[in-house]
């Protein structure tokens, strides 16, 4: 493979084969989604945790500072995930990648809008079934992803099982923060990477600075799985809230607002995840992958793609 290849979702294709993952809440907004789409590759605003009106405004703001390929991320289990998708279908998004659960009706509502629909995958059986309903290419998410797991196996473990039951275009998402680990990924037959971790600490992500050194500073003894009320395990770095849950002890849930479908209600996981966003990085839900201990600096996305397109060309010298 000479050049970084292009990813073609739908009718839609962006230069090079790189998803930034969608960051709830309110970690991959507009700046984040368009300066990765302006770069070349897909960007993903996540709509998790935005109310629908928020949802179609950033979908715009983003619509209006790029041409590339934007789009955007919304878990299932949300409970307004109807009303999302919609917002975000107003606001002119390019595609919608949808996790943390399955929905058949998502389908439907894109598809009369002739919008792609990449659903994130953990088995080769959900893939077929996404394939069946009409899935434009599908997400798989191995345990190195930041956010919350739906499987205990690693991506290049999972892949080319996912790769062999479909022929619509697989994306790796896991463990992916240089140009090589992109060589690998799409060596065992992904057509695009989606990362997450590498692109919450560049300039143009909504994370606030300390969040982001706590990228910089991590190394492999601070990631962490905590409980998520979701029901699904997530990947955070170590901080004195995700000790205190460690040893079961949970904060009060203040003024609920059944944001999810089914909430297991040990702790309100949106107020944390936006107290981190805020910038309280002690008592806030610091999600991030496995990678983030790989990760040292914090470029602007235009410098970060640059250097994934150079280690993409080292990494395949000789070949
Ligand atoms: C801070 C953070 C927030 C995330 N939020 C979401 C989310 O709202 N929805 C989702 O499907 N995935 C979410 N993810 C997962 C990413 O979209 C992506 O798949 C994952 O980070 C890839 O693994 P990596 O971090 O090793 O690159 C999140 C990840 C991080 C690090």
């Amino acid at each position: 493979m000479p050049e970084m290849p292009a990813l073609t979702i739908g009718t839609k294709t962006a230069r090079l084969p790189i998803v930034q993952g969608g960051m709830a809440v309110r970690i991959s907004l507009a700046p984040l989604a368009s300066a990765v789409a302006e770069a070349g590759g897909v960007g993903l605003i996540a709509g998790s945790g935005l109310s629908p009106d928020e949802m179609r405004d950033e979908m715009r703001a983003a619509r209006a500072t790029t041409t590339g390929v934007v789009g955007v991320n919304i878990m299932v289990a949300v409970r307004r995930f109807k009303e999302l998708v919609h917002a975000a279908l107003e606001g002119g998004t390019d595609l919608i990648v949808a996790g943390a659960g399955f929905s058949r009706d998502v389908f439907e509502w894109a598809g009369d809008a002739g919008v792609p629909v990449v659903p994130i995958v953990g088995s080769a059986r959900v893939a077929k079934l996404a394939e069946r309903f009409g899935a434009a290419a599908v997400v798989v998410e191995g345990v190195e992803a930041g956010g919350h797991l739906g499987t205990d196996r690693p991506m290049l473990d999972l892949l080319p099982e996912i790769v062999e039951a479909v022929d619509v275009p697989v994306i790796g998402a896991g463990g992916v923060v240089t140009g090589a680990d992109i060589r690998r990924t799409l060596a065992a037959g992904a057509a695009g990477v989606q990362m997450g971790s590498r692109f919450a600490a560049t300039v143009e992500s909504s994370a606030p600075d300390a969040f982001k050194q706590m990228y910089v500073d991590a190394t492999d003894d601070d990631i962490v799985l905590v409980k998520s009320p979701v029901g699904l395990p997530g990947r955070a770095i170590r901080n004195p809230f995700s000790r205190r849950m460690a040893e079961g002890e949970f904060p009060a849930i203040g003024q609920c607002i059944s944001c999810l479908k089914k909430c297991g209600k040990d702790y309100c996981i949106v107020e944390r995840l936006e107290r981190a966003q805020r910038g309280d990085v002690e008592d806030g839900l610091v999600f991030a992958g496995s990678s983030a201990a790989r990760i040292h600096d914090v470029p602007t996305v235009a410098e970060l793609m640059g250097r994934l397109v150079s280690e993409w060309d080292e990494s395949g010298e000789g070949e």
